[in-house]
């Protein structure tokens, strides 16, 4: 049984058919999916992709874990963000996520992606997770860097997105890296309060 995983703004809940207009939204957005080699969703998209989240959830070796993102204090789903271990026995994930565009900016993403790789670590035991995006994602670039990944290489034209074939900068995070920089994080953050 997974832990409720919460963080100070957000909750991170299973995605069901009730987030077809949620998810619909911002996987048709055009602007959304621009980085991305799958988009803009047609309806049956969508619903292949919520049904996918609702067996992987069911699946009694759970691999993928995609949940979707809310406020605490505003209930409605942003986005969502997905650990996929492709085989448990290597203790590896990718990670993965997509925001509608009224969420970017606010530290939305970081925060999220933040809670799903404690949990890759403390939960599911990993040894190594990992993500690929495109050189061009300025934005998710960011985001893998304040996790604390590492670029680990560019695969050239590894991707076709919409027909144009792109390279993918791969990224990656060990657990004990994961564990020196939480425990540098507390220790400065009680010398914060402190001082
Ligand atoms: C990538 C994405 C998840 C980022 O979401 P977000 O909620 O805006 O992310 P955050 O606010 O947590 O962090 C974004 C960081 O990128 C920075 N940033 C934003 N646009 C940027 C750009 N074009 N170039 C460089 N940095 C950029 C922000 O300033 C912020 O960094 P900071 O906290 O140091 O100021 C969002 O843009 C998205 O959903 N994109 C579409 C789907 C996608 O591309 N997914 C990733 C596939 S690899």
């Amino acid at each position: 049984m997974l832990p409720l995983l919460e963080t100070d703004r957000l909750v991170l809940r299973e995605i069901g058919e009730r987030d077809f207009d949620a998810v619909h939204a911002y996987a048709s957005d055009p602007e959304v999916v621009r980085h991305v080699p799958w988009g803009p969703n047609s309806p049956q998209d969508t619903l292949d992709f919520l049904a996918h989240c609702m067996l992987a959830a069911a699946a009694e070796e759970r691999l993928d874990y995609v949940f979707g993102v809310e406020l605490r204090d505003a209930p409605g789903l942003l986005g969502s963000v997905g650990l996929y271990v492709r085989n448990a026995d290597e203790g590896q994930a990718m990670l993965g996520y997509a925001y509608a565009r009224s969420a970017w900016g606010r530290g939305i993403a970081s925060e999220a992606a933040r809670e799903m790789v404690a949990m890759g670590f403390d939960v599911l035991g990993l040894r190594r997770i990992w993500a690929a995006c495109d050189p061009e994602n300025g934005a998710s670039r960011r985001v893998l860097e304040k996790l604390g990944m590492r670029v680990e290489g560019l695969l050239r034209e590894d991707t076709v997105i919409r027909g144009e074939v792109r390279d993918s900068l791969m990224w990656g995070i060990l657990e004990r890296e994961w564990r020196a920089a939480s425990a540098l994080e507390t220790t400065n953050s009680s010398a914060r309060s402190e001082g």
